[in-house]
């Protein structure tokens, strides 16, 4: 549609309601709505229905019952009749127990080493990969062979090559692979992207897009926590990126070009550590606390007992200060943000070209007080800048601007669903796919999403090599 039919548009409802009548996908029709952008008011857009509505539930194996899966088998406990966990792998006992008792799996699908679990015949529609970077791809290659359709974990797999042999494996076996680009489904990407695809900035030129991860947010996870290590997990660009250049990658709709990264661990090292500081930041053995612990932002005592944050990982039946102060005598959180084997770098920095010089530059950095992400869309006849949970739309020739700012947090049905929705919106529509045996429901096929992967893969190779890279 050109901008003239558009701006005819402007006020009148979405075209949504017709497409559905017309048997098109409700996926499809969502991203084709044209929203309502009426001067100087709100962008109104469809908030998407998160029941998938389906007359018999998807029965699912949840595969790694960490944060991750606990946060998909929620939408079982909302939407019972669209999806049953019937299974579930956890080496750890008590998460693998927590699952099992809250959806009354049988003794006979509960498993430790998902081999055990992936050794039997199938015994779901589907399975959840949500186990650590490096271990998805062994359990999605054989849960595939077996038939299973996949709702799996970003990222992919830790290298290009395993990405490729995972898609590979899809088309042979003609499986679905939902790859867990959750941002794709929160309402707020879907209504920007609406924007852009109604033509209402003109031609898109460049994005300058900002990924703050927060301070004790990168501390938890990049340095103490479970990403620490580029090598034994996956580089940041991945581990925590990924979904930042796949959005880059829809947003703009046209193949990246070519990449140069920069980037480095700046803070987080022995020869930055404060003089004296101790192992442990508080009840060091036979120490005390650490001398630097008042100040120090990234004190586990500061973040974990006082903040009270990302404590699931501490597997505690209650946030009882107690109990926190116990586990970081042990957990790996209680230790000395600089005497950690971490190697990920807090600061990092890609500039992309796209086809049709188009361009974009990308930066995620440990050093800020908020997380999110902030978004700039520079275009032939509009400007766009959000910070996901509302943007504002700028149009040149008449001046005119109009916001989106839907209340996501405040729908009773969305409550529960991480990024912005976005989380259990995923779980909906690969519910729906499954149920229908039709990828095309799907935002984030594992054929798109591998693309974006490759760029995250060439931006490493751009990062360690000083060389742009062409992709
Ligand atoms: N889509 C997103 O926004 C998002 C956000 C955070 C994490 N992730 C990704 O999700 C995945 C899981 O992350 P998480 O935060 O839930 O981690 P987690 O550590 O909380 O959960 C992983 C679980 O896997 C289990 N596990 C490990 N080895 C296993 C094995 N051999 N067999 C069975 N279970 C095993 C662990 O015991 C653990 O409970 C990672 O790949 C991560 O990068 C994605």
């Amino acid at each position: 549609m050109d901008r003239l039919e558009f701006l005819k548009r402007l006020g009148v409802l979405t075209v949504g309601a017709s497409l559905m009548g017309s048997g098109v996908s409700a996926m499809a029709a969502e991203a084709e709505e044209i929203p309502e952008i009426a001067a100087d008011k709100k962008i109104k857009t469809k908030m998407p229905e998160m029941d998938a509505g389906l007359a018999k539930p998807v029965t699912v194996m949840i595969i790694g019952a960490g944060g991750r899966g606990l946060t998909y088998s929620r939408y079982a406990e909302k939407f019972p009749q669209s999806m049953k966990v019937v299974g579930v792998a956890d080496l750890n006992p008590y998460r693998r127990n927590r699952m099992a008792k809250k959806h009354n799996i049988p003794a006979e699908n509960q498993f430790g080493h998902f081999n055990e679990a992936l050794s039997k015949a199938k015994l779901a529609d589907a399975v959840v990969i949500a186990t650590p970077d490096n271990l998805h791809y062994e359990p999605c290659m054989k849960a595939l062979e077996l038939g299973y359709d996949v709702l799996l974990e970003k990222p992919v797999a830790p290298t290009e090559k395993e990405c490729r042999a995972i898609l590979k494996q899809a088309h042979k076996y003609n499986r679905i692979v939902a790859v867990c680009h959750v941002l794709r489904y929160a309402p707020y990407y879907v209504a920007l992207k609406q924007v852009l695809d109604s033509g209402a900035i003109g031609e898109l030129v460049s994005i300058q897009h900002f990924e703050p991860v927060r301070y004790y947010h990168f501390a938890h996870s990049y340095v103490r926590g479970n990403w620490p290590n580029s090598k034994t997990t996956t580089p940041v660009i991945l581990a925590k990126s990924c979904h930042d250049l796949d959005i880059l990658r829809w947003l703009i709709d046209k193949p990246c070009e070519s990449i140069a990264a920069e980037g480095s661990l700046y803070l987080f090292r022995k020869d930055k550590m404060p003089k004296g500081a101790t192992e442990r930041c508080i009840d060091n053995i036979g120490g005390g606390d650490c001398p630097h612990e008042k100040e120090c932002p990234y004190s586990a005592k500061h973040i974990y007992m006082e903040k009270k944050a990302f404590l699931g990982p501490f597997d505690l039946p209650r946030k009882d200060p107690v109990l926190i102060r116990e586990k970081l005598k042990t957990l790996n959180y209680g230790r000395c943000v600089y005497r950690c084997d971490n190697d990920q770098c807090d600061h990092y920095v890609a500039i992309m070209k796209f086809k049709d010089d188009v361009t974009a530059s990308f930066s995620m950095d440990a050093f800020t007080p908020y997380g999110g992400r902030r978004t700039r869309i520079m275009g032939t006849k509009g400007f766009i800048e959000g910070d996901m949970t509302t943007f504002t739309f700028y149009d040149f020739r008449t001046g005119h601007k109009s916001v989106w700012d839907q209340k996501v947090s405040e729908i009773e049905e969305y409550k529960g669903s991480g990024h912005g929705g976005g989380d259990h919106l995923l779980v909906r529509d690969f519910l729906r796919a499954v149920s229908a045996h039709d990828e095309k429901l799907l935002s984030s096929t594992i054929d798109v999403s591998i693309e974006s992967h490759v760029m995250g893969f060439m931006a490493e190779k751009s990062r360690k090599s000083n060389k742009k890279i062409k992709i």
